[in-house]
């Protein structure tokens, strides 16, 4: 079993990214700038934003937090928004997800501009995404393409099987591995909650993604000896003998589906940092876009 290290392939494409950042000092051109809005936040978010923060550092990227009161109202921050898209110094931005109950996402998505919104999230990006036109990719998905691209991982016309139907990750990934490319090629089944028989659909897949964010939802006798399974949940679940108090696990029963597997991401130390070398890598082309 070959385990899909995310840590260190996203180090890889770090030190890939501070290459090209240190060219572009050099070359007396713009240093790139990614933005982060975080509404409130619970532990969760805070540690991601805060992670994306610290990969901009390493990579030489500015970076800048917004973080603004779990309170504040939806024309607030979508003030805000029009204020980063207006803003020269800043190249991209993201809106961190989820949203307060009284902030519409969609609205918050179709705010941002598609020329800044390095997360692939506004409608234009998704279109241009299907169309496969050259386009900012959704961060997660575009993370597990490119660790399959890293571990040569044949997709052309294996059977994909994606758990989760989400918009930023299930519904991505399924376009992402069936568009005509590498990685792509991959004849897809998007599964969900609706999906009849998703045990047997599972067991048939010869790439298994998993973005159910249900924890510990697929087991073993649901992966074909030999398959490659890439694990995008994330959960905390309590563990009174770490500082933080709690663990991180998966959608995936790693113990038990490894030892069937060729190939399987841990979390952590999977999808998650290729996520933000993936954003990463679409705030560079913000700059080369333009
Ligand atoms: N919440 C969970 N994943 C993401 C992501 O990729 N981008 C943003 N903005 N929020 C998220």
């Amino acid at each position: 079993m070959v385990l899909l290290d995310g840590k260190k392939t996203a180090q890889d494409i770090q030190l890939e990214i501070a290459e090209k950042v240190k060219c572009l000092k050099a070359d007396g051109k713009k240093t790139p700038h990614l933005a982060a809005i975080l509404v409130g936040g619970d532990g969760a978010s805070l540690t991601y934003v805060n992670a994306k923060v610290k990969a901009c550092e390493k990579v030489g990227f500015e970076s800048t937090l917004v973080h603004i009161d779990a309170t504040t109202s939806e024309e607030d921050l979508l003030n805000k928004i029009d204020e980063l898209n207006n803003d020269d110094a800043i190249d991209g931005f993201i809106v961190q997800l989820p949203l307060p109950k009284h902030i519409d996402e969609a609205k918050v998505t179709l705010a941002v501009s598609p020329r800044k919104d390095v997360d692939g999230f506004h409608p234009e990006n998704i279109g241009k995404m299907c169309l496969n036109l050259p386009t900012f990719l959704p961060a997660t998905p575009n993370g597990v393409l490119e660790m399959l691209k890293r571990y040569n991982i044949e997709t052309s016309g294996k059977h994909c099987v994606v758990i989760g139907r989400s918009h930023i990750v299930g519904s991505p990934m399924s376009i992402l591995m069936a568009r005509n490319g590498n990685p792509g090629n991959a004849t897809v089944t998007l599964t969900h909650s609706r999906t009849s028989n998703l045990k047997e659909i599972c067991a048939t897949a010869d790439i298994l993604i998993a973005a159910v964010g249900r924890p510990l939802f697929v087991t073993a006798d649901m992966v074909k000896e030999g398959a490659v399974v890439v694990d995008v949940g994330i959960h905390r679940v309590e563990d009174s003998s770490k500082k933080s108090g709690f663990k991180l696990i998966g959608d995936v029963d790693f113990a038990n589906v490894s030892e069937k597997c060729s190939h399987i991401s841990p979390v952590p130390g999977g999808v998650g940092p290729m996520t933000i070398a993936s954003l990463m890598m679409n705030t560079l082309s913000a700059i080369e876009l333009k």
